[in-house]
């Protein structure tokens, strides 16, 4: 084994070996602003936006986690359409996680990032481990997005309140166009439509 020379450069040593296992204090703590960029926001505007962001990134996380189990999980004869669309829109809500957390660093806030946290955090009921039948699964996706999508409108109002455009695009150019686009993919799954044979006209328009 070759042995280390460790040359002194000031109060440090520089040699090859990694410095592994380390840990030091947070370098800015959650639920507080930096002031790195000149966006000519007020710091209460900030504060106020990364929080409610944040809300939004845990039940964002949330619900792209639950398309996922969904994907995986999902059973019965419409298992290859759904399993291809739970994907498609798990892909695209990961599209969304990034950009409000990036969101929330860009305005000087510390983005929600950890599953722990997450979970502690989310208002979508938590399904429970085992498998569900389709029904539920697209149940518990489409209240998911309700929830999503009443937080993004109330959200988008208040950012535009507070003259904060960038957020009031975010939240209604991408947020909120793409969960109305997916509830309705998912919805259309929930009408009760015969899949073979038409229903009979009933008697009595017969007879009329
Ligand atoms: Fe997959």
């Amino acid at each position: 084994m070759a042995k280390l020379h460790p040359n002194h450069n000031g109060n440090r040593t520089i040699s090859a070996q990694p410095r592994l296992h380390q840990r030091a204090r947070e370098i800015q703590v959650y639920s507080s602003v930096s002031h790195m960029l000149p966006l000519e926001l007020e710091e209460p505007v900030c504060l106020e936006m990364t929080e409610q962001l944040n809300q939004l990134l845990a039940d964002t996380m949330t619900l792209r986690d639950l398309y996922k189990k969904s994907h995986w999980q999902v059973a019965g004869p419409t298992f290859y359409e759904l399993h291809l669309l739970y994907d498609k829109h798990y892909d695209e809500q990961v599209e969304l996680v990034d950009s409000i957390a990036e969101r929330i660093q860009l305005l000087g806030g510390v983005s929600l990032a950890m599953a722990p946290d997450v979970a502690e955090t989310t208002q979508i009921e938590p399904p429970p481990r085992g498998r569900e039948e389709v029904p539920v699964q697209l149940s518990r996706l489409v209240d998911a997005h309700q929830i999503i999508i009443r937080q993004t409108r109330k959200l988008a109002r208040r950012s535009s309140d507070l003259s904060d455009a960038g957020t009031n695009d975010l939240l209604v150019s991408e947020v909120l166009r793409t969960n109305e686009l997916q509830v309705w993919f998912l919805s259309e799954h929930l009408v009760n439509v015969p899949l073979v044979e038409a229903e009979k006209p009933s008697l009595a328009k017969e007879v009329a």
